[in-house]
């Protein structure tokens, strides 16, 4: 049986891979799909093998998906392009006659408002048409999205958001990696639907005061209107179009786009998902 990994240099695809090792499969069954090997020098030597395709390159992902029996397809970061290159995947999958794709969606992704569900919907939608069997991992957010919010909240006291009232069921990248590793190691998992997110359901008051106990500094959380808080977040340096996609991710989480209480990725990975405070605690130390 051999697994492919695609992104296995991001964050999560590096812990899935991390994932399926621990879970006892053997590295050579392991194929890291990555854009630069380089990044993988550390894969390659423990055994994985280190395919190079970009998901622009339909021909080089066909190539590189040679002998794959289960691929992950961990979306791709370059939001407006993922359409196009998602399909490249799912075809050059199919051309390679890999049997089976998990791929890394968004929640509730054929009803959700916000933007980012787009590129996700048209993708399952691709996968679906594809004939190839598929199954859907809908992740919820990260809890380390909250990251790059904490060095302002240690200066100015305020986590700044426009979710309102809103619940976020977020866990640790890690868990969604093991739910990824327990979906491609386990048979009939084709046409299921994962809605996956955190046991730890948080407004973002009750998020401010889990990042005040991780800083040791009061924090309180100031609730912007969704257009205030783009702007701010412009002001702080960041481009535009990801300004704009933040504040409406957190207009989603405003009207529960980013909450489930399905319990899916507590039962694919056998334990409670990793609460906010570890999660920001372990990747600020
Ligand atoms: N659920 C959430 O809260 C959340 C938050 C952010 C993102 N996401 C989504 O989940 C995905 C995985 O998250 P992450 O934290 O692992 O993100 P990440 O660290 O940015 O990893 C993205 C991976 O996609 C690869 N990639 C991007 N464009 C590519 C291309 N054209 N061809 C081949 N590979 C390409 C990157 O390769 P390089 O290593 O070469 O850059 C990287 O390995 C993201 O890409 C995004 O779609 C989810």
């Amino acid at each position: 049986m051999t697994i492919a990994v695609t992104g296995a240099t991001g964050h999560l695809g590096r812990l899935v891979v991390e994932a399926l090792l621990d879970k006892g499969t053997p590295a050579a069954d392991i194929v890291a799909v990555v854009r630069t090997p380089a990044k993988a020098a550390d894969l390659a030597d423990r055994g994985v093998e280190v395919r190079q395709a970009d998901y622009s390159d339909r021909a080089a992902l066909e190539t590189a998906f040679a002998g794959v029996d289960k691929l992950l397809l961990v979306s791709g970061s370059e939001v407006g392009q993922r359409v196009a290159q998602h399909a490249n995947v799912i075809d050059a999958a199919k051309a390679a006659a890999v049997g089976f794709v998990a791929y890394t969606s968004v929640l509730d992704a054929q009803n959700s408002t916000i933007g980012l569900a787009v590129e996700h919907r048209a993708t399952e939608d691709r996968l679906a048409q594809s004939g190839i069997d598929f199954a859907l991992l809908r992740n919820g957010w990260y809890w380390e999205n909250y990251l790059g919010s904490i060095p302002a909240a240690g200066e100015t006291g305020a986590l700044f958001g426009s979710a309102g009232t809103g619940v976020v069921a977020a866990a640790a990248r890690k868990d969604y990696a093991e739910a990824a590793a327990a979906v491609l190691l386990s048979d009939g998992q084709a046409s299921k639907v994962y809605e996956l997110g955190g046991d730890e359901r948080l407004t973002y008051s009750e998020l401010a005061d889990v990042i005040s106990s991780v800083i040791g500094k009061p924090v309180s959380y100031k609730d912007l209107p969704q257009a205030e808080y783009a702007a701010a977040l412009e002001g702080a340096g960041l481009p535009a179009p990801i300004a704009s996609m933040l504040a409406d991710s957190d207009a989603g989480v405003a009207i529960g786009a980013l909450d489930t209480e399905s319990g899916d990725l507590q039962r694919l990975i056998g334990r409670n998902s990793t609460p906010a405070a570890t999660a920001l605690a372990v990747s600020t130390s």
